[in-house]
């Protein structure tokens, strides 16, 4: 399959293009904060609970909050049927979004409790880490959560010989490479990265430069999607 053609991505976009993005935040009523985000063909729902007691006890940390991200794919979220319930991707989706979420939450102001943060992909579409991310800053600041900053993420890749920012489907499998980022974009501190596939180093430094910038234009709607939440409670 040709990825690239007179300069133009599968869907029509330029190398640097982001696939359009719509972020809600707080769609969920019960949940202490949330987030629907809409990145491409990715959909997906962000539920914040805590900071609560953390149970079982054992896991309790006495210096700080322990963050328990779940990374969940619905099992009609992709084009085979997903079998239900965790696999070690998931796992190890969950983990690294853990981590990445652990560095920007003030989790010492919370000993002994613990904050849950469930991710649910209803439709997948590449990308789906990085949008849970997001997904999951939005819904954390929604409950209330302190933070150093709001995390965001975005892939960078190559395709068809180019780098590219943020992979759809077709070309997340058809694909050279794939790098993820997460930062917290106001220091551009890296809190996830990862990479699949090969990059020379020039190409591998292009791939961060167009991910830092994908994060910059991500963190952005982030603020508004929030600030469209909360503007409409001072207008009530
Ligand atoms: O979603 P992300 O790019 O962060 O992770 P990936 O492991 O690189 O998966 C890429 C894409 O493959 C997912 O977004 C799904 O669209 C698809 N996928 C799938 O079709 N079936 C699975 N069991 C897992 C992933």
């Amino acid at each position: 399959m040709e990825l690239i053609k007179d300069g133009k991505r599968l869907d029509g976009r330029k190398p640097d293009e982001l696939r359009p993005i719509k972020i809600e935040a707080g769609p969920l009523h019960r949940a202490d904060g949330s987030c629907y985000l809409e990145w491409g063909g990715n959909k997906i729902i962000a539920a914040v609970y805590g900071p609560k007691e953390a149970i079982p006890r054992h896991i309790q940390n006495p210096t700080r909050a322990v963050i328990n991200a779940k990374y969940n794919m619905a099992s009609f979220s992709v084009g085979d049927r997903k079998r239900p319930g965790p696999d070690r991707r998931s796992r190890e989706i969950s983990k690294i979004t853990s981590e990445a979420l652990e560095n920007v939450i003030l989790t010492e102001m919370f000993p002994r409790a613990m904050i849950d943060v469930n991710i649910e992909v209803l439709d997948a579409d590449a990308g789906t880490r990085c949008a849970g991310i997001t997904a999951a800053a939005v819904a954390l600041a929604d409950a209330g959560i302190p933070m150093e900053d709001i995390p965001v993420a975005c892939a960078a890749g190559k395709v068809g010989d180019t780098v590219v920012l943020d992979l759809m489907g077709e070309e997340d499998q058809e694909g050279q490479a794939d790098v993820p980022l997460a930062i917290a974009p106001r220091t551009e501190n890296i809190l996830l990265l990862q990479m699949d596939g090969h990059l020379t180093v020039e190409e591998f430094d292009r791939a961060l430069e167009l991910a830092m910038n994908g994060c910059q234009q991500i963190a952005t709607m982030q603020r508004e999607a929030l600030m469209k939440k909360y503007q409409s409670f001072e207008e009530d």
